[in-house]
């Protein structure tokens, strides 16, 4: 076990040096005071007092094969030893491999041969991706983009990202992207299929394109005003909202009639999440452009990047500094992203995550028939929802989220006679959705006790 370091500062001298010292403009708080962690170890984070805490969010689906994995912990050290530092302007061999490891697997599922391009954390990548399209594009800076998307908070990203809350005291860098409405199947029309109002939305959209009064397109020139299309398979920050199985496919229809780029943000369900190395290999569309980034390290180190089309991407029409960042494509996260793919490949995780994923969503749903405040509860591979309502199982009740995210951090819990803690994230339009993205490596007694865990949050929370 985890033996605890003798700290320099006491807690609350540590809280009051936040206080004063530490921008929180850079990150979330979803409680009045943020937790402090020691260690972490598989799918637990231990606090000073050496008490753990199940993670059913693993760093926004960062960490999604454990925290200090060995195997990945090694390569990273191996790196460290060897060639931990190189300018971007050289070469060295892991980012080579890494990236025809990613163009290959790509060139066999999409059917396209392209190129990868690296950068640190989402948003950069989704800027570069930007940069990608306009340029193909010639010029063109209009988006699409959907109504609970999240691309990342840089200007050039908040402009594609749904939510106002995000650009507002900052003005406009570029122009704001023209969101359409994504089949959030539960708070949808009623008495609609999911199939169906998958279907509605995409001929709604359609029709922006079936006049030039609808503000899209020009017929006689038969050109859209609009470059790309930006998608999440599964949307992240939105509340793990999963459409129909169908709907990319009718989308992706659309935008080739009307020559829109179609970009797929993989940065939050890519690397199996939801059960394939990609969350769009089970939508059947070849996307134009890939973003990736998150668990592509393992939480080990920001890096990120984008897959495209050799078309957008070849060294003639994106030359050399296009784009730069000091630390893209740095020899410490492509030596760990390379572990990461390789390691994945050879696991089962196209079988373990659906299983365990299916295994999850059955006791969510049991859950359901004892708390209607589980107003919906859905899944694709452990990307998982539970959406929290108040007892009519609809109105949404962000109340209760809080209140659950703020007594799962106390640590006092019950498992096995033991305290214990449980790390929700939030997420959904309306800030009351359980969006559970747990370890790949979670066990089917962990998922056991997770469930056990949230039964004595809601018993906690709903009846307070
Ligand atoms: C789908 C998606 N795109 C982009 C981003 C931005 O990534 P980052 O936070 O690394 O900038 C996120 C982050 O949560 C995300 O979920």
């Amino acid at each position: 076990m985890y033996d605890a370091p003798v700290p320099s500062l006491s807690e609350a001298e540590l809280r009051e040096l936040d206080a004063q010292y530490c921008s929180w403009g850079d990150t979330v708080h979803y409680v009045d005071q943020p937790k402090f962690f020691e260690t972490c170890d598989g799918s637990y984070m231990y606090d000073a007092q050496g008490r753990a805490y199940l993670d059913l969010q693993m760093w926004y689906s960062t960490v999604n094969f454990g925290y200090r994995n060995p195997r990945l912990n090694a390569a990273a050290h191996r790196q460290l030893d060897r060639l931990p530092q190189a300018a971007s302007q050289h070469l060295h061999r892991e980012k080579v491999e890494l990236a025809a490891l990613i163009a290959r697997d790509a060139e066999a599922k999409f059917g396209a041969k392209g190129r990868v391009h690296f950068n640190v954390g989402g948003a950069q990548a989704i800027e570069d991706s930007l940069k990608l399209v306009r340029n193909a594009a010639g010029g063109k800076s209009r988006m699409l983009a959907f109504q609970g998307g999240y691309h990342g908070r840089t200007l050039g990203a908040s402009a594609i990202t749904s939510s106002y809350r995000y650009r507002r005291r900052y003005g406009h860098f570029g122009d704001r992207a023209h969101f359409v409405e994504f089949p959030y199947v539960f708070r949808g029309p009623r008495g609609m299929t999911k199939e169906e109002y998958g279907e509605k939305c995409v001929a709604d959209f359609a029709r922006l394109f079936e006049s030039e009064f609808h503000g899209a397109y020009d017929l006689k020139a038969q050109e859209s005003e609009f470059a790309a299309f930006y998608v999440e398979p599964v949307q992240g920050t939105g509340g793990y909202v999963i459409p129909p199985l169908n709907f990319f496919r009718d989308l992706k229809k659309v935008l080739d009639r009307f020559g829109v780029m179609l970009v797929v943000d993989e940065v939050q369900m890519g690397v199996y999440r939801t059960g394939k190395l990609w969350a769009i290999e089970h939508f059947g569309v070849q996307p134009d452009v890939l973003v990736f980034g998150k668990s592509i390290t393992n939480g080990l180190n920001p890096l990120s990047g984008i897959w495209a089309k050799e078309a957008l991407i070849n060294p003639q029409v994106f030359p050399p500094g296009s784009t730069h960042s000091t630390f893209n494509a740095n020899p410490m996260g492509t030596a760990v992203a390379l572990e990461t793919l390789r390691m994945a490949a050879e696991g089962d995780y196209l079988t373990s995550v659906p299983e365990k994923g299916a295994y999850f969503l059955e006791g969510l749903k049991d859950l359901q028939t004892r708390w209607p405040q589980l107003g919906d509860v859905d899944g694709l591979g452990l990307a998982l929802r539970a959406e929290l309502c108040q007892a009519d199982g609809f109105t949404p009740d962000k109340a209760l989220m809080d209140r659950m995210v703020a007594e799962g951090l106390k640590g006092d819990l019950q498992a096995g006679g033991e305290p214990m803690g449980l790390i929700l994230n939030v997420g959904g339009y309306y800030k009351n959705v359980i969006t559970l993205a747990p370890c790949l490596d979670i066990s089917r007694a962990e998922i056991d006790l997770a469930l056990e865990l949230l039964e004595q949050l809601l018993h906690r929370c709903v009846e307070s």
